[in-house]
């Protein structure tokens, strides 16, 4: 039988700067599901990919001194596709929207909605916010401030190309009703909900005179116009997995599972894009996820917005090289409840990683090798009685607990499912106290057989629990515990058996997985 398919996307970044955690929170989180539902048997296509044409991105490239705005984008690039390896983020496509497989579909795509009289010509006057490369109409703005991030407006008058977006306001409305679970956290689909019902729609403005703007890509029906920039970059998510082009292969993969985006985007992806695709005549995405925000500590405590004038964006690569890609993705995730906004401190990352990582699952890592080395010459004992049932105080917390993990992950509760992961691990830490095998090696060596051997089976399960959240070193932990094989390629459902580690297999102490920051 073949398997499942599940696919997820990423926004695609602009390349207009560098990335910092605020993207790479996105690129954790959805990597982290893609490892997920691989490990729970689905064939994921997991999409990421750059933003690079638009206004924005032109003034970036020559402010840079840079003649040939591609050759910018091919620089910056580079930036993200290098952070992305360090944070083992396991993406199964890259796509650019400068690349020929993207353009020449946007382009169909155009010719297909205006041969279909969804778009049409017409005078354009208002507002244009530049770094949110957003129309806005005269009623929307006040004191020419940009209603999302506030810096100031251009206006414009010019003819541009509409999107009949309006004509599918009811379309939407009933669609939501129908699907509540279309948009989340529920807090963001109440939102949207009331905007939809509340306001009328307008047409969405979808070109830009080339005079202006020659960086994007041309309209099939006016050599005077390029395509708007989020017009273009939304269509990813059908350009990629081959619309018109491998319809095979697109009509295996779509509609998308789940588009993994910040909070700041969320209009675009459950307004304006169900409402493309619906056009197009496809179903809509399944699922929207919309995330909160990194902020940062600013001195008195309060929490600010990260931004390259006021010189505070936390730089991902930084932390990777002092700490770890496990330990920041593993502070992401567990830190802040996915769709909440965080705060990011070193104090508080540097709290969350010794008690979580050093001391809970270091100590159970390394105690339970120590005591195999230390026991035994290195080889995990035998017990029947270990093997056949294994202690009932583990079977309470094991059972269930795929479930649990599962019904947190289907709604994108990663700091849950961490949470269950730990009350296992915990468990495991308070039985080698209950059990003191110092005492057994002396006294009940059948008894020690049996506690250790269930420390072994756990620490096995525990391992394969989080491998989806810390990659690296659970693979490590795996070869530590005597595995040859990798970690990642075996199925999910194997937390739920017991009596897999075979005895007699060598362990080794390895190295301290996180070894404990000193402040
Ligand atoms: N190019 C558009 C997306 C097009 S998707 C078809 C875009 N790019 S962006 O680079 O500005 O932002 C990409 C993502 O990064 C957004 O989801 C945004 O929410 C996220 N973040 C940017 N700064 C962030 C934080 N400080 N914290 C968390 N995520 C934030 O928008």
């Amino acid at each position: 039988m073949s398997k499942p398919k599940f696919y997820l996307t990423t926004p695609l970044y602009y390349v207009n700067a560098e990335p910092h955690i605020g993207h790479s929170y996105t690129n954790v989180a959805a990597d982290t599901l893609a490892r997920y539902r691989r490990m729970k048997g689905y064939d994921v296509y997991f999409l990421t990919g750059t933003d690079e044409h638009g206004q924005k991105i032109e003034q970036a490239s020559k402010q840079e001194g840079f003649e040939d705005v591609k050759l910018f984008c091919d620089k910056i690039v580079e930036k993200f596709i290098d952070l992305w390896k360090l944070l083992n983020i396991s993406y199964d496509d890259f796509i650019r929207t400068t690349e020929s497989r993207h353009e020449e579909t946007v382009k169909k795509i155009l010719s297909l909605l205006y041969e279909k009289d969804e778009i049409y010509l017409d005078d354009y006057q208002g507002w244009y916010c530049t770094p949110c490369e957003t129309f806005w109409t005269p009623g929307q703005v006040e004191d020419n401030k940009c209603p999302d991030c506030g810096r100031p407006l251009e206006y414009i008058s010019e003819k541009n190309y509409f999107l009949r977006v309006s004509k599918y306001q009811d379309w939407l409305l009933d669609y939501l009703r129908n699907h509540p679970d279309f948009i989340l956290p529920k807090t963001r689909y109440n939102e949207i909900y009331s905007f939809i019902k509340g306001n009328k729609l307008n047409d969405l403005c979808i070109s830009r005179p080339k005079e202006r703007l020659s960086w994007g890509i041309p309209t099939p029906f006016s050599s005077d116009h390029v395509t708007y920039v989020w017009f273009d970059a939304l269509l990813n998510y059908i350009t990629a997995p081959g619309f018109l082009r491998e319809e095979e292969r697109f009509k295996k993969l779509w509609p998308a599972d789940v588009h993994f985006i910040g909070k700041d985007i969320l209009r675009y992806h459950a307004i304006y894009w169900p409402i493309m695709v619906h056009m197009l005549g496809l179903e809509p995405p399944r699922m929207v996820f919309a995330h909160g925000w990194w902020l940062v500590e600013k001195e008195g405590g309060a929490a600010d917005k990260m931004s390259k004038s006021k010189g505070n964006i936390v730089d991902p690569r930084v932390i990777v090289e002092k700490y770890s890609a496990d330990a920041l993705r593993f502070f992401m995730l567990r830190e802040v409840p996915f769709g909440l906004d965080g705060t990011f401190s070193e104090q508080n990352f540097i709290h969350r990683i010794n008690s979580d990582l050093a001391n809970d699952f270091g100590n159970l890592v390394y105690r339970t090798l120590n005591m195999i080395a230390k026991y035994y010459e290195r080889r995990i004992p035998d017990s029947s009685r270990g093997r056949e049932s294994g202690d009932a105080v583990f079977k309470e917390v094991i059972s269930g607990l795929e479930e649990r993990i599962e019904n947190a992950m289907s709604v994108l509760n990663f700091q849950q499912a961490i949470v269950e992961i730990w009350e296992l691990i915990r468990r495991a830490n308070k039985y080698i106290e209950e059990k003191a095998p110092w005492n057994l090696f002396k006294e009940n060596k059948s008894q020690l057989d049996f506690v250790i051997y269930n420390l072994a089976e756990v620490l096995r399960i525990v391992l394969i629990a989080l491998a989806p959240f810390i990659p690296d070193s659970t693979s490590k932990a795996w070869s530590y515990l005597g595995f040859k094989d990798d970690i990642h390629l075996h199925n999910y459902s194997e937390i739920s058996q017991w009596g897999i580690i075979s005895p007699g297999q060598i362990v080794d102490k390895g190295q301290p997985l996180f070894p404990r920051i000193q402040i």
